[in-house]
């Protein structure tokens, strides 16, 4: 089977191929799955470097999440072939086939097809966990969202709409502004630089956002700092902009603010039926129409070095989806 393999860190994507694979062999409490769309996550790049947090040992096959459909499953898995699932295991989704533990698996939502299943599944439990089961967030509140064109800030812009949150989204890319504007619906779209204080405070009748949703750090993070209502939530999700932050702890003191640090997956692992009742949330958004994954592009498994090489230049706008035996 066609896999894509991480042979040696790099950073430049020099240690990957696409090779050809014997097909993973299931072990009894997996799931044996066709993987028909895989998406790329920012954590699937920094694994090619060695900078993400989790860091398997090379050779492995790259990609965090797939949807496809069941090949083989033990008969009490609650599993049964052909059927049509999403999730993944932290590696091995950029493959014809992928085996994962039964508990990393849900049933793709009714109605949604590979791609869109693909592109939704970390994105939107990483937003929804981060907004909804740490952040309280209710109708009506401000919300601020960095990296607001990537997976993730697209998801948070999305899903805080569709719960009733007014959204100020936020990009380092000018040029972004109209397409995320175009995709998300926020309620307006700054660009991340320098002071934007004073416009959240505008944006807001000076009542600044209830909860900022930083996957970005960095610059982007200080300036944060001062743009969180008292009561509100400052929420830690990323680094994309390779600097981890520092802040003085008499800072959320003085301003009334938490800072609330998200480890969306870490959370479903430890409090595995709080996990479950997040993805059954989402599954009924998106069943109700009421969420869409946005994707910027679909290219086959072949065309790996364009998808990865476009979220390392800063390029995308929305989820790069694979297609794996193309
Ligand atoms: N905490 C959790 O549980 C959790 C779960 C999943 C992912 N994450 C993290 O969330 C972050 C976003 O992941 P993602 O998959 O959404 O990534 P993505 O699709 O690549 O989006 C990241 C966005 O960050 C912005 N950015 C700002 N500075 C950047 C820089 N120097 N290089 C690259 N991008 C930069 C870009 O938006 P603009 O060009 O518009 O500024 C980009 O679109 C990552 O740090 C990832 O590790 C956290």
């Amino acid at each position: 089977m066609q896999a894509l393999r991480v042979d040696c860190l790099s950073d430049d994507l020099s240690g990957m191929t696409l090779a050809d694979l014997p097909p993973p062999a299931r072990v009894p409490g997996e799931v044996l799955v066709q993987v028909r769309a895989a998406s790329l996550n920012f954590p699937d790049l920094l694994m090619t470097r060695g900078e993400y947090q989790f860091k398997p040992e090379v050779p492995f096959t790259s990609g965090l999440e797939f949807a496809g459909e069941v090949l083989e499953a033990d008969p009490d898995s609650g599993f049964a072939p052909g059927e049509r699932v999403m999730g993944g295991n932290k590696t091995g989704a950029f493959a014809e086939t992928a085996s994962v533990p039964a508990a990393k698996l849900s049933p793709m939502p009714r109605g949604m097809d590979f791609p869109a299943a693909a592109a939704m599944g970390a994105a939107y439990s990483t937003a929804y966990t981060g907004l909804v089961e740490l952040g309280g967030l209710r109708e009506g509140q401000w919300v601020l969202v960095h990296g607001a064109s990537g997976g993730v800030g697209l998801a948070a812009c999305d899903l805080a709409r569709a719960l009733g949150a007014k959204v100020i989204a936020t990009t380092g890319s000018a040029d972004k502004i109209g397409r995320i504007a175009a995709l998300a619906s926020p309620d307006a779209v700054l660009l991340a630089e320098g002071r934007f204080r004073e416009a959240v405070a505008d944006l807001t009748d000076g009542r600044l956002a209830d909860i900022v949703f930083d996957p970005v750090g960095g610059d982007v993070f200080d300036e944060s700092t001062r743009c969180v209502a008292f009561g509100g939530k400052l929420m830690v999700v990323g680094f994309t902009s390779g600097r981890i932050a520092e802040i003085s702890t008499n800072i959320p003191l003085i301003k009334g603010f938490s800072l609330v640090g998200l480890r969306a997956g870490e959370y479903a692992r430890r409090f595995p039926e709080r996990g479950r009742q997040i993805q059954s949330a989402i599954t009924a958004l998106a069943e109700a129409g009421r969420i869409t994954p946005a994707i910027d592009r679909i290219l086959p498994l072949s065309r790996w070095h364009e998808g990865f090489e476009a979220m390392a230049n800063r390029e995308l706008v929305g989820k790069v989806v694979f297609v794996p035996g193309s």
